[in-house]
């Protein structure tokens, strides 16, 4: 968990896109930062241990969202040293075959790090995929052992998304402490446990969810308003209170079929769907959010590469664990 001091070093000028009001928070440049630390410390651990720190994520089905994130995550793992291998199962395998090679990772003492994608097809029981990986190679932080840790506020490894939302607000130097927090969605992968990160960094913490009443009343209380539902552009300036920093980390592929009438206004969305035929959005309509916003994520470009970025430090941690 990011401590209370800036844990990633604000010792030099930000770099900021400065929109019309609010000052994007940019992720990719962070991502890339956060990479080159992670290249040194993948370095001394490969020295130290005499061996690569190896990352093996299973892919189940041929979800084309899930295929581009698990391509993403190990070639990054590659990039900086790291080794990654992913090991695809059709999805109308039997589940044993998951659970068996998730068994066989945990008794590998070549593999230190694991990731199970999600979400599963139909038939494959999560939770018990999840329990049943070691907690010790456990880089997502889905095991309940990690999750109990990081709730009692000493984590061993925190989930990807919420440490890389942590990591941008103190980037830019939000302020947490005795600040009110809202976050939109109660999901294990980011909602509950970047409310935990939140609590414990002294924030007042709102969780919201589909039955809070008066939802964008709420969230006009937020001085941090962090958006992961999964509705595209659901967060407008009406949610937002003057002032706030809007963390966005949904990642919605739009088509010109299911696109909502408000966000084909948008001139990015627009160019994307004319050059590509799809497009990706947030949950947050940038443009209307960043009237009211002080601080603001993009989609792409903001917290997606971070999920990375945290993935390849926790890596390195599992395996400077078994040592
Ligand atoms: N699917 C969406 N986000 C995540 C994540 O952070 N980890 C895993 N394993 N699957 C995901």
């Amino acid at each position: 968990m990011a401590g209370q001091s800036d844990r990633y070093g604000t010792g030099y000028a930000l770099p900021v896109m400065q929109s019309t009001a609010a000052i994007v928070m940019d992720g990719a440049l962070l991502a890339r930062e956060l990479r080159e630390k992670t290249r040194e410390s993948a370095a001394r651990v490969t020295k130290a241990l005499g061996k690569t720190p190896c990352l093996k994520v299973f892919l189940v089905g041929d979800d084309p969202a899930s295929q581009a994130y698990v391509g993403s995550k190990t070639r990054a793992a590659e990039e900086v040293g790291l080794q990654g291998e992913t090991l695809r199962i059709p999805a109308d395998e039997s589940p044993d075959r998951l659970l068996d090679g998730v068994s066989r990772a945990n008794n590998d003492p070549a593999v230190d790090g694991i990731l199970v994608q999600l979400p599963l097809p139909p038939g494959h029981d999560a939770t018990r995929v999840l329990d049943s990986i070691d907690p010790l190679k456990d880089v997502d932080g889905f095991h309940p052992e990690n999750v109990g840790l990081l709730h009692q506020g000493r984590p061993r490894f925190v989930p990807c998304t919420p440490a890389g939302v942590l990591a941008l607000l103190d980037r830019y130097a939000v302020p947490l402490a005795g600040r009110r927090a809202v976050v939109l969605g109660r999901s294990d992968i980011v909602g509950k446990p970047v409310a935990a990160l939140l609590t414990a960094r002294d924030a007042t913490v709102t969780l919201c969810h589909s039955k809070t009443r008066d939802l964008a009343a709420v969230c006009r209380g937020a001085d941090v308003l962090i958006a992961a539902i999964g509705r595209p552009g659901f967060v407008t300036r009406e949610f937002v209170k003057e002032g706030a920093a809007v963390v966005d980390v949904g990642i919605n592929r739009l088509t010109p079929e299911n696109i909502p009438q408000h966000l084909a206004q948008s001139p990015r969305i627009r160019a994307a769907l004319e050059l590509k035929g799809r497009a990706l959005a947030g949950d947050v309509d940038f443009d209307d959010a960043a009237k009211a916003a002080r601080w603001i994520t993009p989609v792409p470009g903001g917290v997606g590469p971070l999920t990375v970025a945290m993935l390849l430090e926790n890596t390195v941690k599992a395996a400077s664990l078994h040592a």
